[in-house]
């Protein structure tokens, strides 16, 4: 299992925080934000992985995080030119991928909690795609799954206005080899990106999507409220010795 961070993005809502630096670098209370999806894939029993970012902040990505020697663990960086989307990270990471199956995470998601969850998740994993939701008060920010009354997942809408449950696609992704192949039939939707959604219902028409529900505390901390949020609740687990 092979393992991406993609930390790149324009970071617009966090503007003016985003104009010299990566989302990615801001703190979450003692660590820079990026420590904390590697940690979660290190957890994840991950050992090789590719961290991509843009143009302007891969160099300090690199200072920050090195060869990931210090974390015991190989890193390797690709730039991404411009932010055309989460699934881009398949065709930038093709080489490095080769013919293994990769988890992909979000440079700006924290899963806080069991820390086995990921090494379970990939330990079981047998193909198709594996993906983790999130019952959130605001769903329509994010892809949402509709299930059916049995609970299997039927579809996923990227950013709906009128979604149809409140469960959103968290950024922690694992897939088989097949990914790369989804990745490069896709067309960029609407607002010019390469949907991850698109990948997710590719394998769901398959009908080899598997949706688990993740059960503890996951934020995405890409607005000014979910940064500082993420920040206080590190910092109450920190002070609780967690
Ligand atoms: P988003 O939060 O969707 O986008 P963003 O970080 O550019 O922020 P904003 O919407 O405020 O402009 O991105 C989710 C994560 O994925 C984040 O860690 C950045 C990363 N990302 C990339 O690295 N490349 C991309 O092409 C996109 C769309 C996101």
């Amino acid at each position: 299992m092979r393992g991406i961070i993609l930390a790149g993005g324009a970071g617009n809502r966090l503007k003016p925080l985003t104009k010299v630096t990566s989302k990615q670098l801001l703190p979450i209370y003692d660590q820079p934000m990026i420590y904390y999806p590697l940690q979660t894939l290190i957890n994840g029993g991950i050992q090789d992985i590719l961290v991509i970012s843009d143009p302007n902040n891969i160099g300090n990505i690199v200072r920050l995080l090195g060869s990931g020697k210090d974390f015991g663990v190989r890193i390797r960086y690709e730039v991404q030119d411009s932010p055309d989307g989460l699934a881009q990270a398949f065709l930038l990471g093709e080489i490095f991928i080769g013919d293994d199956d990769v988890t992909l995470i979000l440079g700006d998601n924290l899963f806080v909690g069991d820390g086995k969850f990921l090494e379970e998740a990939i330990r079981s994993f047998k193909g198709g795609g594996r993906v983790f939701a999130k019952e959130v008060p605001d769903p329509e920010r994010y892809g949402v799954v509709d299930f059916d009354k049995k609970g299997q997942a039927i579809s996923i809408e990227e950013k709906p206005k009128n979604p149809k449950s409140n469960y959103a696609v968290t950024g922690l992704y694992i897939y088989d080899n097949g990914v790369i192949a989804k990745a490069k039939s896709l067309k960029p939707s609407a607002r010019g990106e390469l949907e991850i959604t698109d990948v997710n219902n590719l394998y769901l028409k398959e009908g080899r999507l598997d949706v688990r529900i993740y059960k503890d505390y996951w934020l995405d901390t890409g607005t000014f409220d979910a940064l500082l949020e993420a920040g206080n609740t590190i910092a109450k687990l920190r002070k609780a010795g967690k």
